[in-house]
Parts: structure tokens; C-alpha cells; sequence
């Protein structure tokens, strides 16, 4: 293997002081307290092998999966490690969107994965457009990973479309796995996990941006058993079982999930609706409009790239976005909508007063 820097990452956890952080891409998240959790009925040690069943039932019940599909992780990125661990060898085909979130090119590029890009591109709205994905579909491909709903755009990729790019890519023996992080974002049948949609179709996410409790790292994979199992076998080699006190505060988190969702939606959908209008009054800014969740991808017309709008933002008025170069498009920026209001507000408008100062 081999462990390149994570650029994005690398900038994110060493960025200057911040006094307006637009970069975020989830919710801030609940304190113990408002969760309603009893600290007494909490135990440092237990029985967790395996993952603690409270935990796995909950997931399996909350995605219509048996028990024996699902693996607890620590958090998505855990779990993106572990099933391109279980999947890749060297030098296969490892299909990737493209504008991507880095650690998804870069996870399978350190198991020296021949990376091959399927674009989303701003012009087609970030969809994926099926005959292009066939067309890569070349021998030794082993997998696909695609974002649902896409980071960095908010673009939903819909359950009809996803049930026929695993359909193709099952004919040629190529798992697709979907980071479905965002997707609770969405309500309604539509907008269930991808997981029942083809045998070929892996998916991984956890309780970082929805509901902002990355602190619990409680992530999870949902896979065919056999995948499952080999999973499980790779876990063995990193450590032995999960943090007790964490997965049982997640196993009784799981419960209050759809009330601490609303919650959460509320806010992004104000955050999104100002921007929205922002974006209609501002010449110099386009977007595709997000689906929904907690991010937004707008692309600046002319005379300025995001990178600049970004390090501008940044040295005047101490405002944070992430510039778009991390994102493989320097003509855009990353927002994050899942700040608070009056932050939100601050943001545009000083966002505002730098492209008027161009
Ligand atoms: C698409 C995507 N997957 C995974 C992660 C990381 O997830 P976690 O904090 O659960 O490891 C992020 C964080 O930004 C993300 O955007």
C-alpha cells in the first residue's frame, strides 16, 4: 500500500482561524443532554463482538436487512477502507465519480486500484450517464463508487437509475458501492438506501452529517453476507471489538433518529432556500440546485476561480468555503448549509462584497 497525502483533509484539520466556517458538510449535532440519554445506564465494557447486537438490529431493522448484512465501522470512511480492502487487488479497475470527495479516489488508489473516473458533469445536472459507465465497464473492473447524495453537489441519483447501472455492471461481475452518508437528507420511499436494488450493490454510511454525531463514529456497512464475512475477517487484523460505550449510545440514538432528522432538515432547507435566492440575484454565481442535504456546489461565471474567492473569503473577512480545487472543479466552491442561520447570512454577504470586488 501506499499513503499519499489527503489534500482536502490535510487543508481542512490545519486551516488559519475561522471566525464564519461555511465548510461543514453536516449538522453540528446534540449534546448528551438533549439526546435524553441516562449516563447511569451506560457501561464501558460489554459484549460487542461481532459489533453489539443492539446496535446491528437497529440498523438492520431501520434498513430491512438481516442482521448478518450488516457491519459496524467506525464511521463511513472506516467502512469505505474496509470494503475496498475486501474487494481490490492490485492493479484492478476501480471506477470513481468525478467531482469526487478525495478519500473516496484516495482509498483505492493506496491499494495501487487502476483508477478509472466516470464524470459527473455540471452541464448533465452531476447525473451519470449510463452509456459512458458501460463503456468503462473493461475487463478486471472490480468496483464502482458513486456518492448518493453526491458530495460535493447535493445531487440525488434516483432508485430507477441505480437499479440499472447495478444491473449492467452485475452482468460484468462489478460490485458498485454507494456512500449513501447524505441520502437520509431525503424523505419518502424513493429515497431509501440503494442496498435491496441489485446482489452487486454494497452501501456504506453512518451518523456524521445527517444527524451530526461523527463524534460517535457509528458507521456501518451493508453488504452481502459472504462480502460481510470477509469483512469481518479483515477486522481481525486492525482490532478486536468496537468502543462499548459508543455503539450503545448509538444503539439508543437509533431510536430517535426521524425526530432528531427534522430537526436537522429544517434548518438546512432555510439555509438552502436563501441561497437558492442568492444565487438567482447574483449574475456571477450558477448552480445545480441540490436535491437536498447539506451541501451545495455553485460555479463562479467569470474573473474569479473558488480557489481565490476561497483565500480572499478567507484573509478579509475570516470566512471559510472550500475551494472547489478540492473538488477537482476550480470554478466552484463548496458551501455547507447545515450552519446556523445568522452564520449562514454573515457568509453570503461577505461572499457577496468579494465577487463585487471583481
Ligand atoms: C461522501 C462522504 N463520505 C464519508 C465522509 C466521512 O464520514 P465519517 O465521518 O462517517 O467517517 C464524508 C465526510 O465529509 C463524506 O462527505
Amino acid at each position: 500500500m501506499r499513503f499519499e497525502s489527503v489534500k482536502y483533509l490535510e487543508w481542512f484539520k490545519t486551516r488559519g482561524k475561522v471566525r464564519i466556517d461555511l465548510c461543514p458538510s453536516g449538522m453540528k449535532g446534540f449534546s448528551l443532554k438533549k439526546l435524553n440519554l441516562n449516563r447511569e445506564e451506560l457501561e464501558i465494557s460489554g459484549k460487542n463482538i461481532h459489533g453489539y447486537q443492539p446496535l446491528c438490529q437497529a440498523i438492520a431493522a431501520r434498513y430491512k436487512v438481516r442482521e448478518e448484512n450488516v457491519v459496524t465501522t467506525f464511521g463511513t470512511s472506516h467502512a469505505l477502507f474496509l470494503v475496498c480492502g475486501a474487494l481490490i487487488e492490485r492493479g484492478d479497475r476501480v471506477i470513481v465519480e468525478k467531482p469526487a470527495y478525495e478519500p473516496l479516489l484516495a482509498v483505492p488508489m493506496c491499494m495501487e486500484a487502476n483508477i478509472i473516473r466516470i464524470k459527473r458533469r455540471f452541464e448533465k445536472g452531476y447525473q451519470v450517464d449510463l452509456k459512458e459507465f458501460e463503456s468503462l465497464l473493461l475487463p478486471k473492473t472490480k468496483l464502482v463508487i458513486l456518492t448518493n447524495l453526491h458530495n460535493p453537489s447535493g445531487v440525488f441519483l434516483s432508485r430507477s437509475f441505480l437499479k440499472d447501472l447495478a444491473g449492467i455492471a452485475q452482468k460484468k461481475g462489478v460490485t458498485v458501492l454507494i456512500d449513501e452518508i447524505y441520502l437520509e437528507f431525503l424523505e419518502g420511499e424513493e429515497t431509501q438506501s440503494s442496498f435491496s436494488l441489485g446482489e452487486n450493490i454494497v452501501v456504506i454510511s453512518s451518523l456524521t452529517k445527517v444527524y451530526g454525531l461523527g463524534g460517535l463514529r457509528c458507521g456501518w456497512i451493508l453488504a452481502s453476507s459472504q462480502l460481510a464475512r470477509k469483512i469481518r475477517r479483515i477486522i481481525d487484523y486492525i482490532y478486536v471489538d468496537g468502543v462499548f460505550i459508543g455503539e450503545q449510545i448509538s444503539a439508543k440514538v437509533f431510536c430517535q433518529l426521524d425526530l432528531l432528522n427534522k430537526k436537522n432538515k429544517e434548518l438546512v432547507e432555510q439555509n438552502k432556500s436563501k441561497i437558492k435566492n442568492f444565487i438567482q440575484n447574483e449574475e456571477r454565481l450558477t448552480w445545480v440546485e441540490p436535491a437536498g442535504g447539506s451541501v451545495c456546489f455553485p460555479r463562479i461565471r467569470e474573473g474569479l476561480t473558488g480557489d481565490r474567492l476561497a483565500a480572499v473569503l478567507q484573509e478579509k473577512y475570516r470566512t471559510s468555503v472550500v475551494p472547489g480545487s478540492f473538488f477537482e472543479e476550480a470554478q466552484h466552491f463548496r458551501l455547507g448549509l447545515g450552519v446556523p442561520p445568522l452564520t449562514f447570512n454573515r457568509g453570503l454577504e461577505n461572499i457577496k462584497k468579494v465577487l463585487e470586488g471583481f
